[in-house]
Protein backbone atom coordinates (compact mmCIF):
# COMPACT_ATOMS: atom_id res chain seq x y z
CA UNK A 1 0.00 0.00 0.00
CA UNK A 2 1.36 3.39 -1.16
CA UNK A 3 -0.59 6.05 1.00
CA UNK A 4 -4.28 6.55 0.94
CA UNK A 5 -5.17 7.26 -2.42
CA UNK A 6 -5.33 3.05 -3.61
CA UNK A 7 -6.56 2.89 -7.03
CA UNK A 8 -8.11 0.17 -7.57
CA UNK A 9 -8.72 -2.38 -10.63
CA UNK A 10 -11.44 -3.48 -11.80
CA UNK A 11 -12.48 -6.31 -13.55
CA UNK A 12 -13.50 -5.63 -16.83
CA UNK A 13 -13.25 -9.24 -17.97
CA UNK A 14 -10.81 -10.62 -21.08
CA UNK A 15 -9.21 -7.54 -22.96
CA UNK A 16 -9.93 -8.86 -26.35
CA UNK A 17 -12.91 -11.19 -27.77
CA UNK A 18 -10.44 -13.63 -28.99
CA UNK A 19 -9.41 -14.73 -25.06
CA UNK A 20 -12.87 -14.94 -24.74
CA UNK A 21 -13.46 -16.79 -26.86
CA UNK A 22 -10.19 -19.41 -26.62
CA UNK A 23 -11.75 -19.46 -23.28
CA UNK A 24 -15.29 -19.78 -23.06
CA UNK A 25 -16.97 -23.10 -21.75
CA UNK A 26 -19.63 -22.85 -24.10
CA UNK A 27 -17.19 -22.72 -26.87
CA UNK A 28 -15.20 -25.74 -25.62
CA UNK A 29 -18.18 -28.18 -25.18
CA UNK A 30 -19.02 -27.39 -28.93
CA UNK A 31 -15.88 -27.98 -30.12
CA UNK A 32 -15.34 -31.26 -27.75
CA UNK A 33 -18.85 -32.63 -29.66
CA UNK A 34 -17.49 -32.23 -33.11
CA UNK A 35 -14.29 -33.78 -31.66
CA UNK A 36 -15.52 -36.74 -29.98
CA UNK A 37 -17.58 -37.49 -33.25
CA UNK A 38 -14.56 -37.16 -35.29
CA UNK A 39 -12.32 -39.47 -33.09
CA UNK A 40 -14.85 -41.84 -32.67
CA UNK A 41 -14.88 -42.30 -36.48
CA UNK A 42 -11.66 -42.18 -36.61
CA UNK A 43 -11.04 -45.14 -34.22
CA UNK A 44 -13.57 -47.30 -35.89
CA UNK A 45 -12.17 -46.81 -39.38
CA UNK A 46 -9.00 -48.11 -37.93
CA UNK A 47 -10.25 -50.61 -35.90
CA UNK A 48 -11.80 -52.44 -38.78
CA UNK A 49 -8.87 -52.04 -40.84
CA UNK A 50 -10.27 -49.80 -43.59
CA UNK A 51 -7.62 -47.49 -44.03
CA UNK A 52 -3.90 -47.11 -45.27
CA UNK A 53 -1.64 -47.38 -42.87
CA UNK A 54 1.08 -45.09 -43.20
CA UNK A 55 -0.12 -42.06 -44.64
CA UNK A 56 3.28 -41.36 -46.86
CA UNK A 57 3.90 -38.05 -47.74
CA UNK A 58 7.03 -35.68 -48.60
CA UNK A 59 8.39 -34.66 -45.36
CA UNK A 60 9.24 -31.47 -47.28
CA UNK A 61 5.37 -30.76 -48.73
CA UNK A 62 3.97 -31.81 -45.35
CA UNK A 63 5.75 -29.23 -43.40
CA UNK A 64 4.86 -26.72 -45.87
CA UNK A 65 1.03 -27.65 -45.64
CA UNK A 66 1.47 -27.78 -41.88
CA UNK A 67 2.86 -24.30 -41.81
CA UNK A 68 0.18 -22.59 -44.52
CA UNK A 69 -2.35 -23.64 -41.54
CA UNK A 70 -1.26 -21.61 -39.27
CA UNK A 71 -0.09 -18.83 -41.94
CA UNK A 72 -3.81 -18.98 -42.68
CA UNK A 73 -5.68 -18.59 -39.51
CA UNK A 74 -8.14 -15.78 -39.16
CA UNK A 75 -6.61 -13.18 -37.37
CA UNK A 76 -9.66 -10.91 -36.81
CA UNK A 77 -11.76 -11.66 -33.77
CA UNK A 78 -15.75 -12.06 -33.45
CA UNK A 79 -15.95 -15.13 -35.81
CA UNK A 80 -19.04 -17.09 -34.83
CA UNK A 81 -19.18 -20.49 -33.13
CA UNK A 82 -19.68 -22.08 -36.50
CA UNK A 83 -17.10 -20.35 -38.13
CA UNK A 84 -14.51 -21.65 -35.16
CA UNK A 85 -16.15 -25.19 -35.21
CA UNK A 86 -15.69 -25.34 -39.21
CA UNK A 87 -11.98 -24.47 -38.77
CA UNK A 88 -11.46 -26.74 -35.88
CA UNK A 89 -12.88 -29.70 -37.48
CA UNK A 90 -10.42 -29.01 -40.83
CA UNK A 91 -8.10 -29.00 -38.47
CA UNK A 92 -8.78 -32.59 -36.78
CA UNK A 93 -8.93 -33.86 -40.28
CA UNK A 94 -5.64 -32.54 -41.02
CA UNK A 95 -4.00 -34.55 -38.56
CA UNK A 96 -6.04 -37.34 -38.81
CA UNK A 97 -5.42 -37.79 -42.46
CA UNK A 98 -1.74 -37.42 -42.46
CA UNK A 99 -0.51 -39.37 -39.65
CA UNK A 100 0.43 -42.87 -38.87
CA UNK A 101 -1.92 -45.42 -38.15
CA UNK A 102 -0.85 -47.35 -35.31
CA UNK A 103 -4.85 -48.58 -34.27
CA UNK A 104 -4.79 -50.18 -37.63
CA UNK A 105 -4.19 -53.73 -37.40
CA UNK A 106 -1.51 -54.17 -40.39
CA UNK A 107 0.45 -51.45 -38.19
CA UNK A 108 3.17 -54.23 -37.48
CA UNK A 109 6.26 -51.66 -37.08
CA UNK A 110 8.04 -50.53 -34.65
CA UNK A 111 7.80 -50.82 -30.38
CA UNK A 112 5.16 -48.35 -30.62
CA UNK A 113 1.48 -49.44 -29.23
CA UNK A 114 -2.26 -48.80 -30.33
CA UNK A 115 -2.46 -47.39 -27.61
CA UNK A 116 -5.43 -47.93 -25.75
CA UNK A 117 -7.83 -45.49 -26.60
CA UNK A 118 -9.35 -44.73 -23.28
CA UNK A 119 -6.21 -44.00 -21.79
CA UNK A 120 -6.11 -41.19 -23.88
CA UNK A 121 -9.58 -39.77 -22.64
CA UNK A 122 -7.82 -40.07 -19.16
CA UNK A 123 -4.61 -38.07 -20.07
CA UNK A 124 -6.77 -35.90 -22.26
CA UNK A 125 -8.06 -34.39 -18.16
CA UNK A 126 -4.31 -33.56 -17.72
CA UNK A 127 -4.19 -31.43 -20.58
CA UNK A 128 -6.83 -29.47 -20.44
CA UNK A 129 -6.60 -29.05 -16.55
CA UNK A 130 -2.64 -28.82 -17.22
CA UNK A 131 -1.32 -30.54 -13.83
CA UNK A 132 2.64 -30.29 -14.19
CA UNK A 133 4.55 -31.58 -10.57
CA UNK A 134 7.47 -30.06 -10.46
CA UNK A 135 6.50 -30.31 -6.39
CA UNK A 136 3.20 -32.05 -4.83
CA UNK A 137 1.64 -28.60 -4.46
CA UNK A 138 1.61 -28.33 -8.04
CA UNK A 139 -0.01 -31.28 -9.17
CA UNK A 140 -1.43 -32.95 -5.99
CA UNK A 141 -3.48 -35.57 -7.78
CA UNK A 142 -1.21 -36.09 -10.79
CA UNK A 143 1.83 -36.76 -8.39
CA UNK A 144 -0.52 -38.95 -6.08
CA UNK A 145 -0.85 -41.03 -9.00
CA UNK A 146 2.35 -41.14 -9.87
CA UNK A 147 3.35 -42.18 -6.49
CA UNK A 148 0.77 -45.15 -6.70
CA UNK A 149 1.74 -46.26 -10.11
CA UNK A 150 5.29 -46.65 -9.24
CA UNK A 151 4.33 -48.36 -5.82
CA UNK A 152 2.02 -50.89 -8.30
CA UNK A 153 5.00 -51.21 -10.58
CA UNK A 154 8.13 -51.97 -8.25
CA UNK A 155 5.44 -54.55 -6.42
CA UNK A 156 5.21 -56.23 -10.26
CA UNK A 157 9.31 -56.41 -10.12
CA UNK A 158 8.86 -57.82 -7.07
CA UNK A 159 9.95 -55.77 -4.19
CA UNK A 160 8.40 -54.15 -1.39
CA UNK A 161 6.53 -50.88 -2.18
CA UNK A 162 7.49 -49.43 0.74
CA UNK A 163 11.10 -50.25 0.86
CA UNK A 164 11.28 -49.23 -3.27
CA UNK A 165 10.90 -46.21 -5.05
CA UNK A 166 10.52 -44.57 -8.66
CA UNK A 167 9.62 -41.68 -10.53
CA UNK A 168 8.06 -41.41 -13.87
CA UNK A 169 10.22 -39.68 -16.95
CA UNK A 170 9.42 -38.70 -20.67
CA UNK A 171 10.47 -41.27 -21.83
CA UNK A 172 12.81 -45.01 -21.37
CA UNK A 173 15.74 -42.51 -23.01
CA UNK A 174 15.77 -40.37 -20.22
CA UNK A 175 14.94 -43.04 -17.70
CA UNK A 176 17.72 -45.03 -18.53
CA UNK A 177 20.03 -42.06 -18.51
CA UNK A 178 18.28 -41.11 -15.01
CA UNK A 179 19.13 -44.61 -13.62
CA UNK A 180 22.79 -45.02 -14.53
CA UNK A 181 23.31 -41.34 -13.37
CA UNK A 182 22.26 -42.83 -9.65
CA UNK A 183 24.31 -45.75 -9.94
CA UNK A 184 27.09 -43.24 -11.14
CA UNK A 185 26.92 -41.28 -8.40
CA UNK A 186 26.57 -44.53 -5.99
CA UNK A 187 30.08 -46.03 -7.45
CA UNK A 188 31.14 -42.60 -6.97
CA UNK A 189 29.88 -40.29 -4.39
CA UNK A 190 32.02 -36.91 -5.64
CA UNK A 191 30.83 -37.16 -9.35
CA UNK A 192 28.18 -35.22 -8.98
CA UNK A 193 30.68 -32.26 -8.38
CA UNK A 194 34.12 -33.19 -9.38
CA UNK A 195 32.81 -35.26 -12.59
CA UNK A 196 32.88 -38.86 -13.73
CA UNK A 197 37.40 -39.86 -13.14
CA UNK A 198 39.23 -41.31 -16.41
CA UNK A 199 38.72 -44.54 -15.43
CA UNK A 200 35.32 -45.46 -15.11
CA UNK A 201 33.41 -47.69 -17.00
CA UNK A 202 29.92 -48.65 -17.81
CA UNK A 203 29.46 -52.53 -18.84
CA UNK A 204 26.46 -52.65 -21.17
CA UNK A 205 24.70 -55.42 -23.10
CA UNK A 206 26.13 -55.25 -26.39
CA UNK A 207 22.71 -55.08 -28.28
CA UNK A 208 21.87 -52.23 -25.29
CA UNK A 209 19.75 -49.80 -27.03
CA UNK A 210 21.65 -46.55 -28.07
CA UNK A 211 20.21 -44.47 -25.26
CA UNK A 212 22.42 -46.37 -23.00
CA UNK A 213 25.63 -45.47 -24.86
CA UNK A 214 24.26 -41.74 -25.27
CA UNK A 215 24.19 -41.52 -21.43
CA UNK A 216 26.93 -42.52 -21.39
CA UNK A 217 28.12 -39.33 -23.59
CA UNK A 218 25.78 -37.45 -21.54
CA UNK A 219 26.88 -38.88 -17.89
CA UNK A 220 30.59 -37.49 -19.05
CA UNK A 221 31.74 -40.98 -18.61
CA UNK A 222 32.37 -40.95 -22.48
CA UNK A 223 30.79 -43.52 -25.12
CA UNK A 224 34.60 -45.18 -25.23
CA UNK A 225 33.89 -45.92 -21.82
CA UNK A 226 31.56 -48.35 -22.73
CA UNK A 227 32.57 -52.08 -22.68
CA UNK A 228 30.13 -54.21 -24.32
CA UNK A 229 29.51 -57.14 -22.74
CA UNK A 230 29.67 -60.47 -25.19
CA UNK A 231 26.80 -62.01 -26.57
CA UNK A 232 25.56 -65.84 -26.49
CA UNK A 233 24.16 -67.46 -29.59
CA UNK A 234 20.49 -65.80 -28.79
CA UNK A 235 21.78 -62.52 -28.11
CA UNK A 236 21.76 -62.79 -24.87
CA UNK A 237 23.97 -61.40 -22.19
CA UNK A 238 26.50 -64.44 -21.35
CA UNK A 239 27.34 -64.53 -17.34
CA UNK A 240 30.69 -65.94 -17.46
CA UNK A 241 31.98 -63.27 -19.92
CA UNK A 242 30.33 -61.09 -18.04
CA UNK A 243 32.57 -61.81 -14.75
CA UNK A 244 35.15 -62.04 -17.06
CA UNK A 245 35.02 -58.67 -18.08
CA UNK A 246 34.61 -57.41 -14.36
CA UNK A 247 37.47 -59.42 -12.97
CA UNK A 248 39.11 -57.54 -16.38
CA UNK A 249 38.03 -54.09 -14.94
CA UNK A 250 39.12 -54.69 -11.89
CA UNK A 251 42.66 -55.77 -12.44
CA UNK A 252 43.09 -52.87 -14.66
CA UNK A 253 41.94 -50.43 -12.09
CA UNK A 254 38.46 -49.12 -13.17
CA UNK A 255 35.50 -48.43 -11.07
CA UNK A 256 32.57 -50.03 -13.03
CA UNK A 257 29.33 -47.70 -12.45
CA UNK A 258 27.12 -50.29 -13.51
CA UNK A 259 26.11 -53.49 -15.35
CA UNK A 260 22.93 -52.87 -17.77
CA UNK A 261 21.08 -55.64 -18.82
CA UNK A 262 18.11 -56.11 -21.21
CA UNK A 263 14.94 -57.64 -20.91
CA UNK A 264 14.49 -57.19 -24.06
CA UNK A 265 17.15 -56.06 -25.94
CA UNK A 266 16.22 -53.98 -28.99
CA UNK A 267 17.28 -55.68 -31.80
CA UNK A 268 15.64 -59.82 -31.48
CA UNK A 269 13.83 -58.77 -28.39
CA UNK A 270 16.05 -61.13 -26.50
CA UNK A 271 15.59 -61.84 -22.46
CA UNK A 272 19.34 -61.75 -20.38
CA UNK A 273 19.33 -64.72 -18.05
CA UNK A 274 18.83 -61.49 -15.61
CA UNK A 275 18.95 -64.57 -11.92
CA UNK A 276 22.88 -65.57 -13.51
CA UNK A 277 24.03 -61.69 -14.47
CA UNK A 278 22.54 -60.54 -10.69
CA UNK A 279 24.84 -63.29 -9.03
CA UNK A 280 27.86 -62.07 -11.34
CA UNK A 281 27.20 -58.32 -10.11
CA UNK A 282 26.36 -59.34 -6.38
CA UNK A 283 29.67 -61.09 -6.42
CA UNK A 284 31.29 -58.17 -8.24
CA UNK A 285 29.77 -55.65 -5.49
CA UNK A 286 28.59 -53.82 -9.18
CA UNK A 287 25.02 -52.49 -9.09
CA UNK A 288 22.82 -54.06 -11.80
CA UNK A 289 20.57 -52.32 -13.78
CA UNK A 290 17.90 -53.69 -16.02
CA UNK A 291 16.87 -51.92 -19.11
CA UNK A 292 13.09 -53.42 -19.31
CA UNK A 293 11.45 -50.99 -21.30
CA UNK A 294 9.57 -53.09 -23.20
CA UNK A 295 9.61 -56.19 -21.80
CA UNK A 296 8.91 -55.12 -18.45
CA UNK A 297 4.71 -55.56 -19.55
CA UNK A 298 5.49 -59.24 -19.34
CA UNK A 299 5.58 -58.86 -15.33
CA UNK A 300 2.33 -58.74 -16.24
CA UNK A 301 1.85 -62.08 -17.51
CA UNK A 302 1.08 -65.43 -15.50
CA UNK A 303 2.69 -67.03 -18.97
CA UNK A 304 5.47 -64.98 -19.76
CA UNK A 305 6.61 -62.99 -16.26
CA UNK A 306 9.50 -65.97 -16.42
CA UNK A 307 11.29 -64.39 -19.23
CA UNK A 308 12.26 -61.84 -16.39
CA UNK A 309 13.32 -64.25 -13.67
CA UNK A 310 15.78 -62.60 -11.55
CA UNK A 311 14.83 -58.76 -12.33
CA UNK A 312 14.33 -58.43 -8.82
CA UNK A 313 17.66 -59.00 -8.04
CA UNK A 314 18.18 -55.66 -9.68
CA UNK A 315 19.46 -52.33 -8.29
CA UNK A 316 17.56 -49.86 -11.09
CA UNK A 317 14.75 -50.87 -13.36
CA UNK A 318 13.42 -49.25 -16.47
CA UNK A 319 9.84 -49.87 -17.93
CA UNK A 320 8.17 -47.83 -20.88
CA UNK A 321 4.46 -47.89 -20.05
CA UNK A 322 4.12 -46.34 -23.38
CA UNK A 323 5.31 -49.81 -25.18
CA UNK A 324 3.96 -53.12 -23.25
CA UNK A 325 1.58 -51.19 -21.08
CA UNK A 326 -0.04 -49.96 -24.28
CA UNK A 327 -0.10 -46.39 -23.11
CA UNK A 328 -0.03 -43.56 -25.26
CA UNK A 329 3.82 -42.50 -25.55
CA UNK A 330 5.02 -40.82 -23.51
CA UNK A 331 5.13 -43.20 -20.32
CA UNK A 332 8.32 -44.58 -18.57
CA UNK A 333 9.59 -45.67 -15.20
CA UNK A 334 12.91 -45.66 -13.78
CA UNK A 335 12.39 -48.15 -10.41
CA UNK A 336 14.85 -48.38 -7.89
CA UNK A 337 15.41 -51.12 -5.49
CA UNK A 338 16.30 -49.28 -2.67
CA UNK A 339 13.94 -46.54 -1.80
CA UNK A 340 16.70 -44.18 -0.75
CA UNK A 341 18.55 -44.13 -4.29
CA UNK A 342 15.72 -41.64 -5.68
CA UNK A 343 17.39 -39.07 -3.75
CA UNK A 344 20.84 -39.93 -5.13
CA UNK A 345 20.19 -38.93 -8.51
CA UNK A 346 20.59 -35.10 -8.47
CA UNK A 347 21.97 -33.16 -5.75
CA UNK A 348 19.85 -28.97 -6.31
CA UNK A 349 19.87 -26.49 -4.17
CA UNK A 350 16.16 -24.65 -5.07
CA UNK A 351 14.69 -22.69 -2.68
CA UNK A 352 12.27 -21.26 -4.86
CA UNK A 353 10.62 -24.95 -5.61
CA UNK A 354 11.97 -27.65 -2.76
CA UNK A 355 11.25 -26.56 1.17
CA UNK A 356 13.66 -27.77 3.42
CA UNK A 357 11.25 -26.85 6.02
CA UNK A 358 9.02 -29.86 5.87
CA UNK A 359 11.71 -33.12 4.38
CA UNK A 360 8.28 -35.35 4.98
CA UNK A 361 6.91 -33.48 1.78
CA UNK A 362 10.06 -33.50 -0.51
CA UNK A 363 9.51 -37.11 -0.27
CA UNK A 364 6.95 -36.60 -2.57
CA UNK A 365 7.92 -33.81 -5.02
CA UNK A 366 9.12 -35.24 -8.31
CA UNK A 367 11.04 -32.80 -9.13
CA UNK A 368 14.03 -33.72 -6.61
CA UNK A 369 14.47 -36.76 -8.65
CA UNK A 370 13.98 -36.48 -12.47
CA UNK A 371 16.29 -34.11 -15.50
CA UNK A 372 12.51 -32.43 -15.70
CA UNK A 373 11.32 -29.49 -13.39
CA UNK A 374 8.25 -28.70 -15.33
CA UNK A 375 6.46 -32.37 -16.14
CA UNK A 376 3.27 -33.69 -18.14
CA UNK A 377 1.02 -35.99 -15.71
CA UNK A 378 2.56 -38.61 -17.45
CA UNK A 379 0.65 -41.02 -15.36
CA UNK A 380 -2.95 -40.66 -15.52
CA UNK A 381 -3.51 -42.82 -18.59
CA UNK A 382 -2.08 -45.73 -17.08
CA UNK A 383 -3.91 -44.91 -13.94
CA UNK A 384 -6.93 -45.11 -15.43
CA UNK A 385 -7.15 -48.05 -17.59
CA UNK A 386 -5.42 -50.01 -14.69
CA UNK A 387 -8.08 -48.99 -12.11
CA UNK A 388 -11.23 -49.22 -14.61
CA UNK A 389 -10.05 -52.74 -15.60
CA UNK A 390 -7.59 -54.06 -13.23
CA UNK A 391 -4.29 -55.61 -14.40
CA UNK A 392 -5.35 -58.27 -16.12
CA UNK A 393 -6.22 -55.90 -19.68
CA UNK A 394 -2.32 -55.81 -19.38
CA UNK A 395 -1.76 -59.47 -18.94
CA UNK A 396 -4.73 -60.17 -22.03
CA UNK A 397 -2.61 -57.82 -24.41
CA UNK A 398 0.86 -59.15 -23.67
CA UNK A 399 -0.44 -62.50 -24.05
CA UNK A 400 -2.10 -62.08 -27.14
CA UNK A 401 0.34 -59.67 -29.16
CA UNK A 402 3.17 -62.34 -27.44
CA UNK A 403 0.86 -65.59 -28.97
CA UNK A 404 0.11 -63.62 -32.47
CA UNK A 405 4.13 -63.13 -32.87
CA UNK A 406 4.65 -66.58 -32.14
CA UNK A 407 2.04 -67.97 -34.88
CA UNK A 408 3.69 -65.57 -37.58
CA UNK A 409 6.97 -67.47 -36.58
CA UNK A 410 5.86 -70.58 -37.25
CA UNK A 411 4.10 -69.68 -40.66
CA UNK A 412 7.41 -68.31 -41.48
CA UNK A 413 9.33 -71.04 -40.33
CA UNK A 414 7.37 -73.95 -42.65
CA UNK A 415 7.58 -71.78 -45.68
CA UNK A 416 10.49 -72.70 -48.00
CA UNK A 417 10.78 -68.66 -49.01
CA UNK A 418 11.14 -67.04 -45.85
CA UNK A 419 13.97 -67.45 -43.69
CA UNK A 420 13.35 -66.50 -39.42
CA UNK A 421 16.51 -64.72 -37.87
CA UNK A 422 15.59 -66.49 -34.33
CA UNK A 423 13.23 -68.04 -32.32
CA UNK A 424 10.73 -65.02 -30.79
CA UNK A 425 11.04 -64.73 -26.91
CA UNK A 426 8.45 -61.82 -26.81
CA UNK A 427 6.28 -59.98 -29.89
CA UNK A 428 9.29 -59.08 -31.96
CA UNK A 429 10.21 -61.18 -34.82
CA UNK A 430 13.32 -60.68 -37.15
CA UNK A 431 13.39 -62.40 -40.81
CA UNK A 432 13.85 -62.31 -44.79
CA UNK A 433 11.90 -62.91 -47.34
CA UNK A 434 14.13 -65.41 -50.00
CA UNK A 435 12.24 -66.68 -52.51
CA UNK A 436 13.95 -68.66 -55.68
CA UNK A 437 15.72 -66.04 -57.71
CA UNK A 438 17.29 -64.19 -54.84
CA UNK A 439 18.64 -67.33 -52.61
CA UNK A 440 22.34 -67.77 -54.04
CA UNK A 441 22.57 -64.11 -54.84
CA UNK A 442 25.47 -62.13 -53.20
CA UNK A 443 24.91 -60.38 -49.99
CA UNK A 444 24.58 -57.33 -51.17
CA UNK A 445 22.04 -58.10 -53.41
CA UNK A 446 20.04 -59.74 -51.32
CA UNK A 447 20.08 -56.85 -48.72
CA UNK A 448 19.33 -54.24 -51.70
CA UNK A 449 15.79 -56.41 -52.51
CA UNK A 450 14.97 -56.68 -48.42
CA UNK A 451 14.91 -52.96 -48.17
CA UNK A 452 13.03 -52.46 -51.80
CA UNK A 453 10.88 -54.95 -50.83
CA UNK A 454 10.13 -52.93 -47.29
CA UNK A 455 10.09 -49.58 -48.95
CA UNK A 456 7.41 -50.50 -51.57
CA UNK A 457 5.30 -52.94 -49.09
CA UNK A 458 5.28 -49.40 -46.69
CA UNK A 459 4.81 -46.96 -49.17
CA UNK A 460 1.43 -49.05 -50.65
CA UNK A 461 -0.45 -48.21 -47.47
CA UNK A 462 -1.31 -51.49 -46.34
CA UNK A 463 0.84 -52.95 -44.12
CA UNK A 464 3.74 -51.13 -41.54
CA UNK A 465 6.72 -53.22 -40.87
CA UNK A 466 10.58 -52.28 -40.52
CA UNK A 467 13.94 -53.27 -41.40
CA UNK A 468 17.24 -54.00 -39.03
CA UNK A 469 20.46 -55.41 -39.93
CA UNK A 470 22.02 -58.35 -37.82
CA UNK A 471 25.28 -59.49 -38.51
CA UNK A 472 25.62 -57.69 -41.69
CA UNK A 473 22.27 -58.92 -43.18
CA UNK A 474 19.44 -56.72 -44.03
CA UNK A 475 15.90 -57.80 -42.68
CA UNK A 476 12.56 -57.29 -42.57
CA UNK A 477 11.88 -56.63 -38.61
CA UNK A 478 7.96 -56.88 -37.47
CA UNK A 479 6.81 -56.04 -33.80
CA UNK A 480 3.16 -56.77 -32.89
CA UNK A 481 1.78 -53.58 -30.48
CA UNK A 482 -1.61 -54.01 -32.34
CA UNK A 483 -4.07 -56.24 -30.15
CA UNK A 484 -6.68 -56.05 -32.94
CA UNK A 485 -4.17 -57.75 -35.48
CA UNK A 486 -5.12 -61.56 -35.75
CA UNK A 487 -4.12 -64.47 -37.26
CA UNK A 488 -5.29 -63.53 -40.58
CA UNK A 489 -3.66 -60.52 -40.94
CA UNK A 490 -0.06 -61.65 -40.48
CA UNK A 491 -0.96 -63.79 -43.23
CA UNK A 492 -2.25 -61.47 -45.79
CA UNK A 493 1.30 -59.87 -44.98
CA UNK A 494 3.30 -62.55 -45.87
CA UNK A 495 1.04 -63.15 -49.21
CA UNK A 496 1.74 -59.57 -49.86
CA UNK A 497 5.28 -59.82 -49.07
CA UNK A 498 5.25 -62.17 -52.00
CA UNK A 499 3.56 -60.78 -54.45
CA UNK A 500 6.02 -57.56 -53.82
CA UNK A 501 9.00 -59.60 -53.82
CA UNK A 502 7.99 -61.33 -56.91
CA UNK A 503 7.09 -58.33 -58.96
CA UNK A 504 10.62 -56.70 -57.73
CA UNK A 505 12.17 -59.90 -59.59
CA UNK A 506 10.67 -60.19 -62.06
CA UNK A 507 11.21 -56.18 -62.92
CA UNK A 508 15.04 -56.93 -62.55
C1 LIG B 1 15.28 -51.68 -24.88
C2 LIG B 1 14.95 -50.23 -25.10
N1 LIG B 1 15.40 -49.31 -24.24
C3 LIG B 1 15.14 -48.00 -24.39
C4 LIG B 1 14.40 -47.56 -25.46
C5 LIG B 1 14.16 -46.09 -25.62
O1 LIG B 1 12.92 -45.75 -25.11
P1 LIG B 1 12.18 -44.40 -25.53
O2 LIG B 1 11.90 -44.53 -26.99
O3 LIG B 1 10.95 -44.40 -24.69
O4 LIG B 1 13.08 -43.26 -25.22
C6 LIG B 1 13.90 -48.48 -26.38
C7 LIG B 1 13.09 -48.02 -27.53
O5 LIG B 1 12.69 -48.76 -28.38
C8 LIG B 1 14.18 -49.85 -26.20
O6 LIG B 1 13.76 -50.79 -27.06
Amino acid sequence: MHGGNVERTVNQGPPTSLINDAYSSAGFDELSKAWQLTMAQHLDRMLTGESRVLNWQDPRQAVALAESFLTSAPQQSGQSVADRRERFTTLLDQMIASGQNLHNPRYIGHQVPASVPIAGLFDAVGSITNQPMAIYEMGPWATAVEHALVRGLCRKVGWDPDLSSGVLTHGGSLANLTALLTARNAALPDSWENGTPNKAVLIAHADAHYCVTRAAGLLGLGTRQVVKAPLDDRRRMDPQQLDHALTTCRANGQTVIAVAAAACATPIGAFDPLSDIAEVCDRHGVWLHVDAAHGGGALMSKQHRKLLRGIENADSVVWDAHKMLFMPALCAAVLYKNKSHRFNSFQQDAPYLFDPSSPGLAEFDNGISTVECTKRSTGFGLWGLWSMFGEEIFEQLVDHTFAMTRYVYQQIDAADDFESCHVPECNILVFRYLPAGITDAALEDQNRFQQQLRTTLIQSGEFYIVQTTLDGKVCLRLTVMNPITTEGHLDQLMAKIREIGLSILQSQ
